[in-house]
């Protein structure tokens, strides 16, 4: 075997599989962080972080004394970020996607969480008061989902629990299935 058919017959991020990017989405909490993370553990893909990205490329605003975070200057970053995803082979986190329609997404992962897992997620991580109250509230009316279907073709859309470790696993294996059969 040549090392041309060796470089072919392996799991290199150059292969066309692995130029899929897949969008993970869903409320604070719901678990995007900790599914890139075995996600990219286990296949070539490369996390983006669309805050840290902004950020990384000067696209933030000013602070939102509320949300408690910087804006995102959308104009700005979109550009830079479709530019960025078109080679492929990225997993890209948000908590919307909004304003990411413009850029190669092949799969929209929407990750739910139940009421009583989440409530106490977002608890650990010291949310109270409004901010707890908003998060739970738009995860119980599926805001996110609501916002993907309206973005992008529903057969691009999975919609996943994300409740326990089963749940990412489950996840993981799927999504590991999609990159092996779309050639
Ligand atoms: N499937 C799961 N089962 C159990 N716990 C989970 C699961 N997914 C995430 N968690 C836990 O929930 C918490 C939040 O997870 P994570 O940071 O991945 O969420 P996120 O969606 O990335 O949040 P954010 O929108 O703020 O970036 C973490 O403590 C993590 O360990
Ligand atoms: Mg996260």
């Amino acid at each position: 075997m040549t090392e041309q058919d060796n470089i072919l017959n392996s799991s290199q991020p150059s292969l066309p599989k692995y130029r899929r990017n897949i969008l993970l989405v869903g409320t604070p909490g719901t678990g995007k962080t900790s599914l890139a993370k075995r996600l990219t553990a286990v296949t070539p893909l490369t996390h983006i972080e669309v805050g840290k990205f902004a950020e990384e490329h000067n696209c933030l605003g000013s602070y939102d004394e509320q949300l408690e975070c910087f804006e995102i200057e959308e104009e700005k970053l979109i550009p830079i970020l479709a530019n960025f995803l078109k080679p492929g082979g990225y997993i890209v986190e948000y908590h919307g996607c909004e304003w990411l329609t413009s850029c190669k997404i092949d799969l929209v992962l929407v990750l739910q969480t139940e009421t009583a897992p989440l409530y106490d997620r977002l608890k650990a991580r010291g949310y109270s008061g409004r901010k707890l109250e908003e998060n739970m509230e738009c995860e119980i009316m599926q805001v996110i989902l609501d916002e993907a279907y309206g973005c992008f073709d529903k057969q691009k859309i999975w919609v996943v629990p994300s409740n326990n470790e089963q749940d990412l696993e489950d996840t993981v294996e799927r999504v590991k299935k999609f990159l092996e059969s779309s050639n």
